[in-house]
């Protein structure tokens, strides 16, 4: 009799295989570039864990007393991402927050672009916060010929996948390729990533904000009177979270419920965050786990963008939330009803 082997763990290279075989036509390039962004996650895990040290073992930005210069870990994170992707060699442009336009891999017969943010929430790496690395994967329009703007810069909603590493009480890697999100943990013993969040969908209730509220003064009125709303309003009062690392915030309001803002400001209307790099990528994520992303007027992945480093404000969580959100900014629009009616 042939012997069962049972066992609930499942390895992210398990589950990719599985996942695979329901695609039979999958050519395996889209798993080859998880797995290497996965490669260079686990590089750049090891150093922030380090981050600690830098005290004892020299700084960031200085020479270390080898005599080497020692590289700021955003920096160093954006090098590891791209020597992973280029040598894996199924992507043919990368776009990073760190550089200021597209990387191009001349002669490259790789399909796909991936446009990241190598180390988000880099203001938290000393102060020992939760920091990660937010990645989005497109496929290139046009298969012969050079990179054409229509390739490099194309709608969120053109992804093929996105996901986020988190660098926090645990490792965790989240991602999509348009079929639910689903969610694994690095267990450091073995190095391999386990599956742990099948399936991730936001809970129903929502009473969690995260917004850098020492900007309220600044914020549009829909902004505020949706913030005065939900902290003198609701029956119950809110949770105000915020880590200041959208990765993280993101996260606890995936598990927990909640909406992640940031909102646009008088002097900044479009906000700080990247529709490319952070926007997009959070935005697939969130819809794909029932969720909803909004730039507080338009379906953030139907932004077409207009440059590599664009900005826009960016609403992002529970779906009732962000349509309550979107219903505040419709109804006094950016300087208050008065405004509007003159
Ligand atoms: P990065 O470290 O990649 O520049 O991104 C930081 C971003 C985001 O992670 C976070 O939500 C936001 O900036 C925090 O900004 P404030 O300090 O203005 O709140
Ligand atoms: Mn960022
Ligand atoms: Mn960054």
């Amino acid at each position: 009799m042939e012997r069962q082997f049972k066992s609930s763990v499942i390895t992210l290279e398990q589950f990719i295989i599985q996942k695979e075989q329901n695609f039979p036509y999958a050519t395996g390039q889209l798993s080859k570039i998880i797995r290497d962004i996965v490669l260079a996650s686990r590089i750049i895990n090891r150093e922030v864990n380090k981050a600690g040290l830098v005290d004892i073992l020299g700084l960031t930005g200085e020479t270390n007393i080898q005599g080497e210069e020692q590289q700021k870990l955003d920096l160093y994170a954006n090098d590891q991402m791209i020597d992973a992707l280029f040598k894996g060699r199924m992507v043919c442009a990368v776009g990073s927050e760190e550089e200021d336009d597209f990387i191009i891999k001349n002669g490259s017969t790789g399909k796909y672009i991936v446009l990241m943010d190598p180390l988000d929430g880099s203001s938290n790496i000393d102060v020992n916060v939760s920091i990660g690395t937010i990645f989005s994967i497109y496929r290139r329009k046009h298969l012969e010929g050079e990179l054409t703007r229509e390739d490099l810069l194309q709608k969120g909603s053109e992804q093929v996948a996105a996901g986020y590493i988190l660098y926090g009480s645990s490792t965790m890697l989240v991602y999509t390729t348009g079929h639910g999100v689903n969610g694994f943990t690095l267990d450091p013993s073995i190095g391999e990533f386990l599956l742990s969040h099948p399936n991730m969908e936001f809970p129903e209730y929502c009473n969690t904000y995260s917004v850098n509220e020492g900007n309220y003064r600044d914020f549009f009125e829909g902004t505020k009177q949706y913030l005065r709303h939900i902290k003198r309003d609701s029956p119950k009062p809110y949770k105000l979270r915020y880590i200041g690392s959208m990765v993280a915030d993101f996260h606890r309001n995936l598990l927990k419920g909640g909406i992640f803002m940031y909102p646009g400001t008088i002097q900044r209307p479009k906000g700080k965050l990247r529709l490319t790099f952070e926007a997009n990528p959070m935005a697939f994520i969130a819809e794909q786990a029932g969720g909803m992303a909004s730039s507080g007027r338009d379906r953030i992945l139907d932004i077409d963008p207009q440059e590599l480093h664009e900005r826009v404000p960016i609403f992002v969580g529970n779906k009732e939330e962000v349509l309550k959100l979107e219903s505040y900014i419709k109804a006094y629009g950016k300087y208050g009803r008065e405004a509007i009616t003159v």
